[in-house]
């Protein structure tokens, strides 16, 4: 596909695992282990193909009410592949983390920490997100208490200003959002930075997702006309 034609910056809510394990009438913690198989495919074909940011849903701020064993599986699944990106020293892709890691246990922030820095350096390749505990009301809320910290006027707290201080500082704004699972909505994930995102809602479940998968994505999205609110 014509590069002009790719977002920039794709957001993929991981949905449907429960469901998945359900139909098969498997423990909701085996959807999550298929989900986290899907994660990794659909990464490398993101870096694969040139995208230059692509933003997982993980792990919500309302998640934790859901049972201490499925939350501890989560957990786990994403330790163990910060540890495979430690070892696997991929060129291709810059690792950055969103969301708010104070609950987070100190070994896994240890772990992004690292992982952030080890891939800082891989300018020329996909920036891969992975938002937990990461709430969009949250970030923006974390963004207003930054600006009055730092003491801004309130006259100098513009659009702009807020950009520069949510998680994502520094990364575009999200060109495309990814659901699939057959929900409809944004469950608060970057509602500030999606204020003009493009929206695929597709009927798969996340751990049956599949590159075919995200390339009609990105090809239903290549046909939108997209006007920023002009005409
Ligand atoms: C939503 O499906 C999925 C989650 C809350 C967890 C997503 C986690 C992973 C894919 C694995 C760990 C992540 C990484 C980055 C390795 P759901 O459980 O709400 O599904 P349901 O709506 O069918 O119940």
């Amino acid at each position: 596909m014509e590069r002009s034609l790719l977002p920039r910056h794709i957001g993929i809510i991981m949905d449907g695992n429960g469901r998945w394990a359900k139909k098969r009438l498997m423990p909701r913690t085996a959807g999550h282990v298929q989900g986290a198989k899907a994660f990794r495919k659909c990464l490398r074909h993101c870096a694969d193909i040139g995208i230059e940011c692509v933003t997982f849903y993980a792990f919500s701020t309302e998640n934790w009410k859901r049972p201490d064993e499925e939350v501890g599986a989560i957990m786990k699944l994403f330790s163990e592949y910060l540890d495979e990106a430690l070892g696997m020293d991929d060129k291709d892709i810059i690792m950055r983390f969103i969301g708010d890691r104070s609950r987070l246990s100190e070994k896994l922030r240890e772990k992004m920490l690292r992982i952030e820095e080890d891939t800082a350096a891989n300018i020329n390749g996909t920036i891969c997100c992975i938002a937990v505990n990461y709430g969009g009301r949250d970030d923006i809320v974390g963004a207003v208490q930054e600006l009055i910290a730092e003491g801004y006027d309130w006259s100098d707290v513009t659009e702009d200003a807020i950009s520069r201080h949510l998680d994502t500082r520094g990364l575009p704004d999200v060109d495309l959002i990814i659901r699939p699972s057959g929900e409809q909505r944004i469950s608060n994930f970057l509602i500030w930075q999606a204020a003009y995102a493009e929206y695929v809602f597709m009927d798969v479940l996340w751990p049956d997702f599949t590159e075919k998968d995200l390339d009609f994505a990105l090809e239903e999205y290549a046909k939108r006309n997209r006007r920023f609110g002009g005409v």
